[in-house]
């Protein structure tokens, strides 16, 4: 008797597993979902997607489901289904549909973090949207930058500061050591930031939220994640103290990103002084890790390809000659007149990409070559699927500079995104470009380097440097 309702019971408890896998594993859809696999329930395939891989190669999870099901599939990643998509066309289009048929989406953490729908606005819409934009694009944009003439000279100060810095020490971490740099100068662009002055590292509390940010969102005394909390609060109590102080006294106002967002508080309805915190934090993230990887792969890269460096140093040089003196700093003109040096940026950015993908939330049902993706589903756009396509970059993990002098455009439009495409693209990209160039200026003209130990390149799946990358620098002779 009990044995049969034993039996009975275990019967039960297999059906209820079967039917549980069956529908995690065919979710609803008015059409046909893309191929894929949801993975475990609730898990999904999370697992595979954050294994390591010490590879400069596309993450192996992307890669070998690109093979198999083509370049879109679906998945299931911390619980939400998703389609990625590795498909040109596509990525366009989704990148067009912001605000119609798509939205801004964060995965686990980040969105805890930057609040979806909470005092963060790097996720608003409309006119508060746009108002960000032009802001952003006002102190970190092209005209702006061309503008603001002592900006070059100084960029380019502080990189000799800080060259001459790390040529005094044995060895240093580049990631770690750029990523402060960045900080220190970008913090001044944004809210005036004395570094000199500052007897806190708060770029290293920036550095440690970036890495806890991938961890699981458990808020509780002890975990990563609340670490994680705590330090965004230290980081926005900064930011509020200065906000304050500039506040009390005007007259101290230089004209950084944050003095010129507080002129709009009294016209700009929505602006709220938490609304400029939390918005110069979101953007001092945004900025920092992106170039700071950059330069280390960058770093990695020419030490490996002296020829590379060879080609660098003889435009560098031939800038330094042309000048009339020798004292004279960088100029806006001098920039725009490098052609090796933004090929050079070009192929690291081809290579780099911090992010997995960029991630978008449809709004409604998106129908796709014969597939359907249903609303309230998350789109990954992994861009560095196309930027590592040998269909559209010949032996793409060599870091090859010269292929940007023949490439088409239309293949580099349709394939190269670093930093994203239409509404949201990334408003930071000129800032970005003009950091590398006043860096290399410097290192190629005035200092040597070599590496002294690591470099793995691992991706898990953000870009990381496993145990960092040590380099010695020397002032040239
Ligand atoms: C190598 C450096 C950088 C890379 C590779 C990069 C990449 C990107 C990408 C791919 C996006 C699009 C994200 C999306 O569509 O969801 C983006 C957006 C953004 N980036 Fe950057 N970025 C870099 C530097 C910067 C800098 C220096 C700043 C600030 C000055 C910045 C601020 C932002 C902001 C605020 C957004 C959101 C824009 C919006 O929602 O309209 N980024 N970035």
């Amino acid at each position: 008797m009990w044995s049969i309702i034993g039996l009975g019971i275990v019967t039960l408890f297999i059906i209820f597993i079967t039917h549980c896998f069956y529908k995690w594993n065919n979710p609803k859809c008015n059409g046909v979902l893309p191929p894929g696999s949801m993975g475990f329930p609730l898990i999904g395939e999370t697992l595979q997607l954050i294994i390591p891989s010490r590879s400069i190669d596309l993450h192996p999870f992307i890669k070998t489901r690109i093979q198999r099901y083509g370049r879109l599939f679906r998945t299931s990643l911390v619980g939400w289904p998703v389609v990625v998509s590795a498909d040109p066309d596509f990525n366009s289009f989704v990148l067009q549909q912001e605000g119609n048929s798509v939205e801004l989406w964060y995965l686990g953490t980040f969105s805890n973090v930057f609040g979806m729908d909470g005092e963060s606005r790097m996720s608003a819409v409309g006119s508060v949207h746009n108002y960000i934009r032009s802001k952003l694009l006002s102190k970190f944009g092209g005209e702006s930058l061309k503008e603001v003439k002592e900006l070059v000279p100084q960029l380019e100060q502080m990189v000799h500061k800080t060259l001459r810095i790390w040529s005094t020490q044995e060895s240093i971490e580049v990631k770690h050591a750029t990523a402060t740099m960045v900080f220190n100068f970008t913090a001044k662009q944004m809210f005036g930031f004395d570094y000199e002055k500052s007897s806190e590292q708060i770029s290293d509390t920036f550095t440690n939220f970036l890495q806890s940010l991938m961890s699981f969102p458990l808020n509780i005394p002890g975990t990563r994640f609340h670490k994680c909390m705590k330090d965004k609060e230290k980081m926005l109590n900064m930011i509020k103290n200065i906000l304050k102080e500039k506040l009390a006294s005007p007259e101290t106002c230089q004209g950084d990103f944050l003095d010129e967002a507080i002129k709009d508080l009294r016209s700009e309805k929505f602006l709220t002084e938490d609304f400029i915190v939390m918005l110069s934090f979101g953007a001092l993230f945004a900025s920092f890790e992106a170039i700071s990887a950059a330069l280390t792969l960058g770093l990695k890269l020419l030490s490996e390809n002296p020829s590379v460096v060879e080609e660098l140093r003889a435009e560098h040089e031939t800038i330094l000659r042309n000048r009339g003196s020798s004292d004279s700093a960088l100029t806006w003109d001098e920039y725009k007149s490098m052609t090796f040096t933004p090929q050079v940026i070009n192929e690291i950015l081809r290579m780099a990409n911090v992010a997995p993908g960029i991630l978008r939330k449809t709004l409604k049902d998106i129908q796709v070559n014969g597939y359907t993706i249903p609303a309230g589903w998350i789109i990954m756009i992994v861009t560095l699927a196309l930027q590592l396509d040998p269909n559209a970059f010949k032996d793409p993990l060599v870091f090859n500079p010269w292929r940007w002098k023949d490439l088409d455009p239309i293949v580099i439009s349709k394939n190269y995104m670093p930093f994203g495409g239409g509404m949201r693209q990334c408003p930071g990209g000129q800032y970005s470009k003009l950091f590398m160039a006043t860096f290399l200026h410097v290192l190629v003209t005035k200092y040597r380097w070599t590496k002294i130990k690591g470099g793995d390149i691992v991706r898990a799946p953000i870009l990381g440097f496993g145990d960092g990358i040590h380099m010695k620098f020397s002032e040239k002779a």
